[in-house]
């Protein structure tokens, strides 16, 4: 991508303090855009703004509060290119699944996503113009043990994408997913350990991804290098979906 490619747009990334969220937010800056980086922790998003410079801002919000996704709403104001990345992965076997933590995962992952889009894409539509990149997962397309809520909650993301892709497209508002495979993250490792590792071993590539391996999918999603495409999901899983 080259540098200015996005300059003029600007861009919101949730749960943009970590992850695959930080390294997406640092390309769609590099890029030119104008960024915000949510999360819900202000001590992480300061470090987050330290690491990514490029006037890169913060906003603390919780995505799975209706309330705290409406006030992120107002405070972007105009949103050119949304990456709805937030969220909540915990892991259980259906017969052990905690009814707090399925409410958590589905109030973050598909309600939180579903309310912002809906608060944000008015101005996209009125404008004429605007790409929406939902990072769903591998695990949305296979079945892996321990995985259900999380799993689900994803496959309605995917879901989302196709039919915002025919609600948004003759506005020219694209709006495309992005499912990862097994990324070396610190919130994944906290939640899954080991389990991403043998994930990871058992793809075709045969190892995790580094983050910045998926913020590069989100950025040509996002960017008019993929101007004909929506509706579509890129699998950046080493060719977990394939097998
Ligand atoms: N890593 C993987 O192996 C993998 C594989 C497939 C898909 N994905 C997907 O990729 C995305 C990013 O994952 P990651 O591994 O980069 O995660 P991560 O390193 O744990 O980062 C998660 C980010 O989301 C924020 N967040 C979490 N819950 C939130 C909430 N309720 N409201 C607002 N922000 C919230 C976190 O900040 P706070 O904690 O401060 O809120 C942080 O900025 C997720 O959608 C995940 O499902 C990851």
């Amino acid at each position: 991508m080259s540098q200015g490619e996005l300059s003029g747009r600007s861009a919101l990334v949730t749960g943009g303090t970590a992850g695959i969220g930080l390294e997406s937010a640092r390309l769609l800056a590099e890029a030119g855009a104008a960024v915000t980086i949510t999360g819900r922790d202000v001590e992480r998003g300061e470090k987050a703004l330290a690491a990514l410079g490029l006037g890169v801002r913060f906003v603390a919000a919780d995505l799975s509060d209706l309330e705290s996704v409406a006030s992120l709403a107002r405070q972007c104001g105009d949103v050119d290119v949304l990456v709805n990345n937030a969220a909540s992965f915990p892991g259980a076997s259906t017969v052990d699944q905690d009814p707090a933590s399925f409410e958590r995962t589905f109030d973050t992952n598909v309600r939180g996503a579903y309310f912002l889009v809906a608060a944000v894409a008015p101005g996209m539509l009125a404008r004429g113009s605007g790409s929406i990149v939902n990072v769903t997962s591998m695990v949305a397309f296979k079945g892996v043990a321990g995985a259900s809520t999380y799993s689900a909650s994803k496959a309605a993301l995917e879901s989302l994408t196709r039919t915002w892709a025919a609600e948004f497209g003759s506005r020219h508002v694209r709006v495309n997913s992005v499912a990862p495979g097994p990324t070396a993250t610190e919130g994944v490792v906290a939640e899954w350990g080991d389990t991403n590792e043998e994930l990871g071993r058992a793809l075709p590539l045969g190892r995790t991804a580094d983050p910045r391996e998926i913020a590069e999918a989100v950025l040509f999603l996002a960017s008019p290098r993929s101007s004909f495409v929506t509706g579509s999901t890129l699998h950046a899983d080493g060719g977990g979906a394939a097998v």
